[in-house]
């Protein structure tokens, strides 16, 4: 087996791949030309065929790894981690990060078996897909003199809050008082917005994923 940089040519490849992945359908396909422009995109190969992918992605102080796929006939055999081990040598990052869905037990495993820990919970909420801005005009949000505690996703990454730079914004929704932040899907630090696609802190009707978080000072502490 191989692992390669990802081509722009194996687009088809790999989405078809990630479906029979996933079960289901798959973002991959909406993020794959991205991917190739930002970061370091990963391929394994064997034979010619790729039997799985992973994304990696540099910031000031940590790596974020995402879109770890291994092709269903080839599961078990190291796969996944090898290709989650060579993305997080190539990052360079002493402090490298993660998001699993609380329940995708196989995804959990093979990050705990690499020493990822669980630093944060966050919860995803389904809905119609709106800009920050049209969300702040409908509902009426105010800038608020705060600043931001805890951390937070943007893009579907998870940064710590010394990484946001614009202010929090307070309104109501369905009588319930709302702290939201400006990125993309929206994230709320309190409340709820029904109907609209959101992450936020807020268990009630959401799908749980966890952050997971290696580092690599820890883990020398600890050998
Ligand atoms: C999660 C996934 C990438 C694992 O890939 P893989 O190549 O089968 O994993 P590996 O063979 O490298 O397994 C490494 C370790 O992970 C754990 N693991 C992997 N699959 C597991 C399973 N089905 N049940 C329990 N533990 C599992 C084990 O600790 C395993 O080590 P072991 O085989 O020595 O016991 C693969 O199942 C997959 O593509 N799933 C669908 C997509 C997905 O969930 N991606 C992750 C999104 S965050």
């Amino acid at each position: 087996m191989e692992i390669l940089r990802m081509l722009k040519s194996d687009k088809v490849e790999v989405v078809s791949m990630a479906e029979t992945a996933s079960g289901h359908a798959d973002y991959i396909k909406d993020i794959f030309d991205e991917w190739m422009e930002s970061g370091v995109f990963l391929k394994a190969v064997i034979d010619g065929r790729i039997v799985g992918i992973i994304h990696v992605r540099v910031f000031k102080d940590f790596a974020w790894l995402e879109g770890l796929r291994v092709h269903i006939s080839h599961r078990r055999r190291g796969i996944g981690r090898l290709l989650t081990l060579k993305a997080m040598g190539i990052s360079r990052s002493k402090v490298i990060r993660l998001l699993i869905r609380k329940n995708n037990k196989p995804s959990l495993a093979l990050a705990t078996s690499l020493s990822f820990r669980q630093i944060d919970k966050i919860y995803y909420h389904g809905g119609t897909s709106k800009s920050f801005s049209e969300i702040s005009m409908s509902l009426g949000l105010k800038r608020a003199k705060e600043t931001l505690q805890c951390g937070y996703m943007d893009g579907w990454r998870w940064f710590p809050r010394e990484y946001y730079l614009s202010s929090l914004f307070i309104g109501t929704s369905d009588n319930e008082e709302i702290v939201a932040l400006e990125t993309s899907p929206i994230f709320l630090v309190k409340g709820n917005i029904k109907g609209i696609e959101h992450a936020s802190r807020n268990p009630r009707g959401g799908s749980c994923f966890i952050v997971l978080e290696y580092n690599s000072m820890d883990v020398v502490k600890l050998a």
